[in-house]
């Protein structure tokens, strides 16, 4: 499905789309959210090579059981930590998403703001793709496309994974917040009294599809 557009699947793509379309999907658009209403929401998921692969494996799954139109993006570093950490094999990973596109292939629709895309997140998040959004050199797809997001003024939810955190990276993290970003750790709460390893994914996974306005259930909110 490499760079493949979505307006050229086949019956059998759209047909395996729907299986997945389980549950209708009702976005609560802002106004930094200007596609058509008609349309299916646009979502683009980066994922780097830190530590926490499985997070990005379980937040494509839930974005496949819903009506969106997943953009991919895996890092060199992403598919060497994913082989490392868990089962799931890259070409797994992208049958979850709608379109894949290659880290370092800058001619990809991604890597323009014409392209319209509703949210992009980042997950895991590195320490080094970080620095690069910060500094705005945009060298990689991820992070142009999340440039592409601050500079048009619309979601991009950066999930980073690393603890101790110094201070370079703080300061990074605060220029992406204050150029718009969404800074969320990979920290996810226990109040929730998680039994297993996919009761933290499912804690994590729901709060990104919140912050997307993607109605979930994934966990246990506080006070329900
Ligand atoms: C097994 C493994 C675990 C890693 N964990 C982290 C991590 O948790 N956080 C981080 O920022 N970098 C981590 N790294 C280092 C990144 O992979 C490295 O900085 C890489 O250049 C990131 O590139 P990318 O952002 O393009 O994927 C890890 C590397 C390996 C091999």
């Amino acid at each position: 499905m490499m760079g493949r557009n979505p307006s050229s699947m086949t019956g059998s793509d759209r047909k395996r789309y729907s299986l997945h379309a389980r549950r209708p999907i009702r976005l609560m658009r802002k106004s930094s959210m200007t596609r058509a209403k008609s349309t299916r929401p646009r979502i683009a998921v980066g994922l780097c090579g830190a530590s926490g692969a499985q997070y990005g494996v379980e937040l494509l799954r839930a974005l496949a059981e819903r009506e969106v139109e997943t953009h991919l993006i895996v890092s060199r570093w992403a598919d060497a930590v994913m082989r490392t950490e868990t089962d799931t094999t890259l070409a797994e990973l992208e049958d979850l998403a709608e379109v894949t596109h290659d880290n370092h292939d800058m001619a990809a629709s991604l890597s323009s703001s014409s392209f319209l895309v509703d949210g992009m997140v980042i997950i895991p998040a590195s320490v080094k793709t970080v620095a690069e959004i910060a500094g705005g050199s945009a060298g990689t797809l991820i992070a142009r496309a999340a440039d592409n997001m601050l500079k048009t003024r619309r979601r991009l939810i950066v999930c980073i994974r690393e603890t101790p955190i110094s201070l370079p990276c703080i300061e990074n993290l605060r220029t992406i917040m204050l150029a718009g970003g969404i800074v969320a750790p990979l920290s996810p709460g226990f109040y929730h009294r998680p039994a297993d390893l996919s009761d933290l994914y499912a804690f994590m996974v729901g709060k990104v599809l919140d912050m997307l306005y993607i109605e979930n259930s994934q966990f246990r909110r506080w006070g329900e």
